[in-house]
């Protein structure tokens, strides 16, 4: 039933998009820690105003080990009233003309498709947003919302969420709620909602190879001297056997695996090969053949080579034994397996496949736990409900590929059920150059989201 917080929505969607606009001016790169800090401190600055505004309470830029946390909260309802926990991430990735966008990326453009093209306006500002405009729409026509609220929007989560941890740990009894909400995932058709229920988890590394004490001439010593770029492909030719399976030795051990009703389950999810090609471009897909692709992105580990850097990268020929090698390798991790132990196994691995004519060190950059939601709570229920009256469609189940690194942290230290609501499309560009955000996805975000707000007030704590 469209209520009048509804129609306050639809009536101020103009206003709701030119806001939305306004924010991802603002370039809140986390990765440029060095020159984008006083960026990133102004799009939480322009958050917590607009939470003010709209009649927040005690709205507060809290201090982490980094950048800061946005918090605020509405507590009226009541101690008998639900409390629902909001997070999402006001940092963006890198993005620059030169990576192939047709527009500023930090400029953003409505364009004829209905899409807001911008870094950020899908992940995860625009999807962050619908939160608090829905929380604006029945605080604006009603006076008071039908739960507690809270809201945490951390500025750290595209690179790794690395203090978010310890800030949860230290402030348990602030964020306590009875249930958390995310909206920081994707359908994969726009009219078939979709609630995730599993992430992967992330375990970031380096792996570094040291040779000669300097760059050599590769005629003088070619031959005769063990090359580190070398070193670092054999090295790197040995974490995948032949049927693509990562081949560091108990990768595997905790792998979760997937029972034949849900393997059934994610029939309706699967990936075809025809939006596979269309999406990436590639003409075949890649990976372990005795699981779907939805099975491969959702439920199985990935050991992946995310940059390698040798020798003479410029332009022209040099004849140049490098004196180093380094590559970027992240593993994709799925239910119940741990990060720091696969850090620790792919750390003894490289170790045993390294020669002694070189050394080598395996660098930990940054790691998240995987995370699995359950599927049959009472809070899943009213996610359904919220769905089924923003989209006039039941959603389905998903196993997602990406991380999100606080879901475990929510579950581990605040106990609470928690809910992937996304209103992102999974051909969004996220990460990628024209990022851009459905305006559809947009306010039948804001419109789902004041329905869930009901649904759960009206199942009360
Ligand atoms: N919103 C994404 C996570 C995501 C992507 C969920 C695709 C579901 C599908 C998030 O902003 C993200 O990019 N996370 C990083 C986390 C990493 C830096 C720890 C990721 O997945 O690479
Ligand atoms: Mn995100
Ligand atoms: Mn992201």
């Amino acid at each position: 039933m469209t209520t009048q917080a509804h129609e306050f929505a639809h009536a101020n969607a103009e206003r709701f998009r030119q806001q939305l606009m306004e924010l991802v001016r603002i370039p809140s790169v986390s990765a440029y820690a060095s020159t984008h800090a006083g960026e990133v401190r102004r799009a939480a600055e322009w958050i917590a105003n607009d939470m003010r505004r709209i009649g927040v309470q005690n709205v507060e830029l809290l201090p982490t080990g980094g950048n800061p946390v946005v918090f605020g909260e509405w507590l009226s309802a009541g101690a008998n009233a639900p409390t629902v926990l909001m997070y999402g991430h006001y940092d963006v990735q890198p993005a620059a003309m030169k990576d192939g966008w047709s527009s500023e990326p930090f400029e953003p453009i409505i364009r004829e498709d209905g899409f807001m093209y911008a870094r950020g306006s899908s992940d995860d500002k625009g999807q962050m947003f619908t939160h608090i405009k829905a929380v604006e729409s029945i605080l604006a026509t009603r006076g008071k919302l039908p739960v507690n609220v809270k809201f945490l929007i951390e500025g750290e989560e595209e690179v790794g969420s690395k203090n978010l941890e310890s800030f949860i740990a230290a402030n348990v009894e602030r964020l306590k709620a009875d249930v958390c909400v995310i909206s920081d995932t994707g359908f994969m058709h726009k009219d078939q909602p979709v609630i995730t229920y599993a992430l992967r988890g992330l375990t970031y590394m380096e792996i570094h190879v040291w040779g000669p004490k300097q760059d050599l001439h590769s005629g003088g010593y070619g031959g005769i001297v063990h090359n580190p770029a070398l070193a670092l492909v054999q090295i790197l030719s040995k974490m995948h056997n032949a049927d693509n399976s990562v081949a560091v030795p108990g990768f595997y051990d905790d792998v979760k695996g997937l029972s034949a009703e849900e393997r059934e389950a994610m029939k309706a999810t699967d990936i075809s090969i025809e939006t596979l090609k269309a999406d990436t471009g590639v003409s075949q897909a890649w990976g372990e053949a005795a699981y779907t692709l939805r099975e491969r992105i959702g439920a199985r580990p990935t050991l992946e080579i995310n940059g390698l850097y040798s020798g003479h990268i410029e332009e022209g020929a040099k004849t140049v034994l490098p004196a180093r090698a380094m590559a970027k390798v992240s593993c994709r991790l799925v239910a119940n397996q741990n990060s720091v132990k696969i850090y620790e196994l792919v750390r003894d691995y490289v170790a045993s496949l390294t020669p002694p004519t070189v050394r080598s060190e395996v660098k930990l950059l940054n790691r998240g736990e995987p995370a699995l939601t359950p599927i049959d709570t009472p809070a899943m229920n009213a996610a359904i409900r919220a769905y089924e009256q923003g989209w006039g469609k039941a959603p389905l189940f998903l196993r997602e590929g990406g991380s999100i690194p606080v879901v475990s942290d929510f579950q581990k230290y605040l106990h609470t059920p928690v809910l992937m609501m996304g209103f992102g499309l999974n051909n969004d560009g996220a990460h990628g150059p024209d990022e851009h955000y459905s305006m559809e996805m947009f306010h039948k975000g804001i419109d789902t989201m004041i329905y869930l707000f009901d649904e759960i007030g009206a199942q009360g704590k």
